[in-house]
Order: C-alpha cells, then structure tokens, then sequence
C-alpha cells in the first residue's frame, strides 16, 4: 500500500540501536529508502538486514563526534539515493550525575554529541534542501528538553539548546518548503541508560526501573511517523503519564510543577 514515505529517502543517524533502529524498521515497512548512520557497523548491518526491504537500506558509518566529517559524509549520503528527504538527528548520549561532581569533559563531551553534531549535520545538508525547495529536520529531543529534574544537567542543557537552535532555523526556513518536527519522548525503553554517563564520564552500564518501564522502541517509532506524516511542529512520544502532565504543567503552571517535581534529597 503507497503511504507518504513510499520511495521517500529518510536518513537516520543512531540506527543501531533503540529508537533509530525502530524507526529504520518502520520506515522500510513503509516503502522508504533508508540510509543507517552510527558508529557500529556491524550493528547497523544487522538492522539492514532486518529491514522489511534490505536492497532499499543502506549502511552509513558515522560519527557524530567526527565533525570535521559531515560534509563529505553529507555528500555521500546524497549521492547514495540522489537525494535525502527527511533527515532524522536521532544519535545520542545521556548523563546521570549530581551538577557538584559533573566534570566539565563530560558538560561538553554530552554538547558535543547532543547538540553540536546536530547543529554540524544540519547546516551540511541545508544547501541541499535549499536547493530542492524541500527537505524535513526530525530531532529527537526529550522531555528533558523542556523541564529539568536532578542528575540530567548536562543532557537537559543539550535538549533545551535544541529547541532554541532549531525553533530559529524553522523560523529562517519554513517558507521555503524545509520542515522541523521537534520530537520529545519520555521513557522509552532502549539501552540509553546503560551508555549514559557517570560525574567521571564513565557509562554506567545498567538500565533503570523508568527506562525498563517505557513504551517500547516500535510503539514510540509508530507514534513518530505518524506525527511526521502530520507535519507537527513539536510532539510528546511516550506513554501518556507523568511526564504528559509534566510538560503541560511546564506550560501552563509552572510555578506548580517546580513545587512537585522530584527533587535530590541531600544524602
Ligand atoms: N530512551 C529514552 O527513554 C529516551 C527519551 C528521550 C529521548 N531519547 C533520545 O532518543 C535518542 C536515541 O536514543 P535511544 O533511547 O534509542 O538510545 P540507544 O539505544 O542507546 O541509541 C543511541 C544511538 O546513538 C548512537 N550514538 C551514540 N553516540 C554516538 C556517536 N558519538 N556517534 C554516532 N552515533 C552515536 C548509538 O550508536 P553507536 O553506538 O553505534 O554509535 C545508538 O545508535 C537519543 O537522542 C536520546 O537522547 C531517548
């Protein structure tokens, strides 16, 4: 059955594993050409061959620490398929650690991945859309993106500068056909827990009881093309629970969510 992403070519970075690789799966069941970026290339061809149409998903390898990279990565992701239509900045890093102990390596090693590569990778693919008069940015924020709780500091500060970063851009762009879906999902459960990073910048290999809890990775990628298909400006992906009502209460009463939210008891 023909859909909106048939023959669409979609490029999704953080494909091997969790949410990227759910949405790789979902965009091939839906007829899309697929290119697959991270680092692990053996985990990106395993998702390739998972892939309802392996002969239309390609493997990319990259690094979003590589930035000096993006443009010749940006060519061949073009050149692989003659266009990209959606670029997905899905990649990413989490941090658990008290503000007091964060070392400032890894304040910047969670800025580097989380929000400068994004903005890199987007101003590398700009000509591009430009130039075809079309072209949509889905970034996958969180609802750390919009509200702060304890232990997020850095990962919260790089999904807020997302919203600013890419709230502008829709500003500069979006009378010439180029989109921006800003995505903000709560827990999901993926391994984003387990490679988050410790004050020291050591991951801290478990999952947690809220991760292991979370809409599972296909659901959340279902709720993701559908919101794309709809052309949303900005959309919460999760279960609808504690962290709906934390954004709508961030909104409208915010004074209310700062009295309620969980807060670090001093140990
Ligand atoms: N799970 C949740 O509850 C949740 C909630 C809100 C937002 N998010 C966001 O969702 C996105 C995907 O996370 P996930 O939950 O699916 O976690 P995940 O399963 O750990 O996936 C993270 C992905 O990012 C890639 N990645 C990490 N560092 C990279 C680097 N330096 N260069 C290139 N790729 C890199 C990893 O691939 P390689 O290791 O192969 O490079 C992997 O594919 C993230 O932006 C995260 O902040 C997740």
């Amino acid at each position: 059955m023909k859909n909106i992403f048939t023959n669409k070519v979609v490029w999704i970075t953080g494909a091997s594993s969790g949410i990227g690789e759910a949405l790789a799966y979902a965009f091939s069941a839906a007829g899309a050409r697929v290119i697959l970026s991270s680092r692990r290339v053996d985990e990106l061809e395993r998702v390739r061959k998972d892939c309802a149409h392996p002969e239309q998903v390609r493997v990319l390898p990259l690094d979003l620490l590589e930035i000096p990279s993006f443009a010749a990565k940006t060519a061949e992701a073009i050149s692989i398929f003659g266009q990209i239509d959606l670029l997905i900045h899905n990649g990413g890093i989490a941090q658990r650690s008290l503000v007091k102990d964060t070392s400032m390596e890894v304040h910047r090693r969670v800025m580097e991945v989380d929000y400068f590569s994004y903005v890199a990778l987007t101003q590398a693919i700009l000509p591009h859309f430009i130039e075809r008069k079309a072209g949509h940015f889905a970034v996958v924020s969180s609802v750390m993106g919009k509200i702060g709780t304890p232990m997020r500091s850095a990962y919260a500060a790089a999904k807020h500068a997302l919203h600013g970063f890419f709230d502008c851009l829709r500003a500069e762009v979006s009378s010439q056909n180029i989109r921006v879906t800003m995505l903000t999902p709560g827990y999901i459960r993926t391994n984003i827990a387990h490679y988050a990073l410790t004050a020291d910048g050591s991951p801290t290999a478990r999952s947690s009881t809220e991760i292991e809890g979370g809409l599972p990775a296909d659901k959340a990628a279902g709720q993701i093309l559908r919101a794309l298909g709809r052309g949303d400006f900005e959309v919460f992906i999760g279960r609808v629970g504690l962290e709906k009502l934390g954004l709508l209460l961030n909104r409208f009463a915010p004074g209310i969510l700062i009295r309620i939210a969980p807060k670090q008891v001093p140990t």
